[in-house]
């Protein structure tokens, strides 16, 4: 115990020597070396003249990443729960009413956050395992005639896919509703098209299909949208993330306004660069035919996905746990015998499912490769009734199609 003792034993601390694990799971994703290397150059100022056209790059990298002219795209520094509450708590105005979801985790985190901001929250409803349906979001709207409609794109809880986006914001603007989408787990890795969609605001984390560490998180407005905040009565109630200010700072002034993570925008620059790079309507392809072989090999090893094949998401596979069989164990198994990360359920479907995840630099043949395989072999081991063998096979065969 240092404490407030004036000596303290370095050499029981140590070098920091984090295990090499496979990450697989719900996030953070294996980051690629050229980011990591980013993240090791040099500081420079958040007002340097460097630093400002860093700043630029990242803004121009963001639109195409989102598919946005959006001229308000910015990382906020945080993680994506950050760019949530600077979405919601910048959008949501006193006794305004925000729809949510109630099919998943965190359609139940926008509607604290939109409670926080001195709203009223209203409820479309849909079984967590399910997309919203767009006749009860019509439905829904109609009832509460709501100022914000939010939804989840990538539900990382259930591993559902919302389809019919474009519909949704239909008909959310018929109601005069401004739509905000959770695209935390979709951003980079499954198709998104905030313009062309008619999303008005998006936000996402670093740390899922853009394989980046967490720290500088994905916000874009469109023009509505920031017109609605630049007009509100009152200020939000975070002055750190509060958009009228943070404007000075991304917008044309570049004044300051908090030290920006300088390590973490440099981090997400190289991990955008390696979106542009590749292209981002092949990164959706690569997230689909390398999970999608994930999907084949857990199916034919005999376990269940969660969601139908219509709603899956290639980004986060949730897979039904097999009866007798406990999850926690299972996840342990993996950690301690392959240097494996996957997870456990949250919320409603914890204890009953798996979350794997494929994303951005972890999405990759040789890694579902190895999931299927290790998954296999720890379940047999605990006596599910699992076929190990034919799992690789399927995946091996999906991964050659
Ligand atoms: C769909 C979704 N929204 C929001 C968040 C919050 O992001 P963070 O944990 O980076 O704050 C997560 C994180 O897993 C998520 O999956």
């Amino acid at each position: 115990m240092a404490g407030t003792d004036d000596s303290i034993d370095v050499s029981e601390i140590g070098e920091l020597t984090p295990p090499e694990r496979t990450l697989m799971g719900p996030g953070p994703s294996d980051v690629n070396p050229r980011v990591l290397r980013a993240m090791s150059t040099p500081l420079v100022g958040h007002l340097d003249p460097s630093f400002v056209e860093i700043m630029d790059e990242v803004q121009e990298l963001l639109r195409y990443t989102f598919r946005t002219d959006n001229r308000w795209t910015i990382p906020v520094s945080g993680t994506g729960s950050a760019a949530m509450e600077a979405a919601i708590g910048n959008v949501v105005e006193p006794g305004d009413t925000m729809l949510v979801p109630t099919n998943g985790y965190f359609g139940s985190r926008m509607a604290s956050m939109a409670r926080r901001a001195g709203g009223e929250v209203a409820e479309v409803d849909a079984p967590w395992g399910e997309p919203l349906d767009p006749d009860d979001v019509n439905d829904a709207l109609a009832e509460h005639q709501p100022d914000v409609f939010g939804f989840v794109h990538a539900e990382t809880s259930t591993g559902v896919l919302q389809p019919d986006v474009p519909e949704l914001t239909a008909a959310a603007h018929d109601h005069d509703a401004l739509v905000i989408a959770d695209t935390v787990t979709s951003l980079g890795g499954v198709e998104l098209r905030v313009d062309e969609w008619g999303i008005d605001v998006a936000y996402s984390g670093p740390q899922k299909c853009l394989s980046c560490p967490p720290g500088a998180s994905p916000l874009t407005l469109s023009d509505d949208a920031m017109e609605k905040v630049l007009s509100r009565d009152e200020d939000p109630r975070s002055w750190y993330l509060d958009l009228s200010l943070l404007e000075g700072y991304w917008g044309d002034e570049r004044a300051y306004h908090h030290t920006a993570p300088v390590t973490n925008v440099y981090a997400i620059r190289e991990a955008l660069r390696l979106v542009a790079e590749e292209g981002i309507e092949e990164r959706w392809a690569r997230h689909e035919r390398v999970a999608g072989a994930l999907k084949a090999g857990v199916e034919a090893m005999g376990l269940e996905m969660n969601a139908s094949d219509e709603y899956w998401l290639p980004s986060l596979n949730a897979v039904r746990v097999p009866d007798g069989i406990d999850d926690g164990d299972v996840c342990s198994a993996l950690l301690e015998r392959y240097d494996l990360e996957i997870a456990s359920g949250l919320g409603d479907l914890d204890g009953e499912i798996f979350r794997i995840g494929c994303m951005g630099h972890s999405a990759q043949p040789g890694n579902v490769i190895f999931v299927v395989t290790a998954l296999g072999d720890v379940l047999e081991s605990m006596g599910a009734d699992v076929d190990p063998g034919a799992g690789v096979t399927a995946t091996r065969r999906a991964l050659r199609e």
